[in-house]
C-alpha cells in the first residue's frame, strides 16, 4: 500500500488549522511513528490519513486513488482495507468474544483459530465471556486492539495504543505490529510514549509540532 499525504491543511473551525501544508509519501510497509507534544496534531493527522476526515486542503491518495473524489464503489474498497483503533476504546455491547469476532463476521468470515490465539495471547481468557462493561482499563484497551489485529488490515492506524497497557502487553503488541508490518500492512502509530525498542525497529518517525511537520525521517 502506498499512501501519500499531498499537502494537507485540515480546520476542525475554519478559523485556526489543526494541520498546516502535511507533505508525506509512504511507499513501504513498516511501522511508522507519529510523535509531537499534546495537541500537537497526531490524532488529527491519524484520522485524516485513516480516511475519517476529510482535509479542508490538499489530497489523501491511497495506491494512487483519491478517496474523496472516487465513486463510492472504489471508497466501500479502500475503506475495507483500513481500520482505525480509537484511543478510547469503542467497542460495542456484549463479551469481549463478541466484540473481537464482530469484524470478522462482518467481512463473512470466521476463524476460531486466530481469536483464541489472540485472546490467550493478551491473556484475556479469564474475561472472555465478560460484558466488556466490566472490564479493566487494559483490557478493554487490548480487547479493542485485537479487534483490529485479527482483521489484519493492509492499513492499521492506532492512536495512542500503549495507553493503559502494562509492559508484557506493550512488548506483545510491538511484537504483532512488527509481524503485521512484515506481512505487508502500513502500521501508523501515534503517541507521545516513545519505546525505544519500537523507535529503533520502525521505518520512519513523522515529527509534528503545532500542526506542522517538524521532521520526517524514513529508514
Ligand atoms: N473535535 C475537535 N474540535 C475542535 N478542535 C479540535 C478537535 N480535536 C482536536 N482539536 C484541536 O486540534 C489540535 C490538534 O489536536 P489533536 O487531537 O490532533 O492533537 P494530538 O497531537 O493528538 O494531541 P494529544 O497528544 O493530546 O492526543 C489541537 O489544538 C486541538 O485542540
Ligand atoms: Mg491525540
Amino acid at each position: 500500500m502506498k499512501i501519500l499525504v499531498d499537502n494537507v491543511w485540515y480546520s476542525y473551525d475554519g478559523v485556526t488549522y489543526a494541520l498546516r501544508n502535511i507533505n508525506i509519501y509512504l511507499t513501504e510497509p513498516g511501522i511508522y511513528l507519529i510523535t509531537g507534544p499534546n495537541g500537537a496534531g497526531k490524532t488529527t493527522l491519524l484520522k485524516v490519513i485513516s480516511l475519517l476526515l476529510k482535509p479542508t486542503i490538499g489530497r489523501i491518495l491511497i495506491e494512487g486513488v483519491d478517496y474523496w473524489n472516487s465513486s463510492s464503489v472504489e471508497k466501500t474498497r479502500l475503506k475495507s482495507t483500513i481500520i482505525f483503533v480509537h484511543d478510547k476504546p469503542l467497542l460495542v455491547r456484549g463479551s469481549v468474544e463478541y466484540n473481537v469476532s464482530l469484524g470478522l463476521k462482518l467481512k463473512g468470515l470466521s476463524s476460531n483459530d486466530i481469536i483464541d490465539y489472540y485472546i490467550k495471547r493478551y491473556n484475556l481468557s479469564d474475561v472472555r465471556n465478560k460484558s466488556i462493561y466490566k472490564l479493566s482499563a487494559g483490557q478493554l484497551k487490548a480487547a479493542s486492539i485485537i479487534r483490529a489485529l485479527v482483521l489484519r488490515p493492509k492499513l492499521l492506524a492506532l492512536d495512542e495504543p500503549f495507553t493503559f497497557l502494562d509492559n508484557t502487553r506493550v512488548k506483545l503488541l510491538i511484537e504483532d505490529l512488527l509481524n503485521l508490518a512484515d506481512k505487508g500492512s502500513i502500521v501508523i502509530v501515534a503517541s507521545h510514549y516513545i519505546y525505544r525498542d519500537l523507535v529503533e525497529k520502525c521505518k520512519g518517525v513523522i515529527e509534528l509540532f503545532m500542526g506542522e511537520l517538524l521532521s520526517l525521517k524514513i529508514k
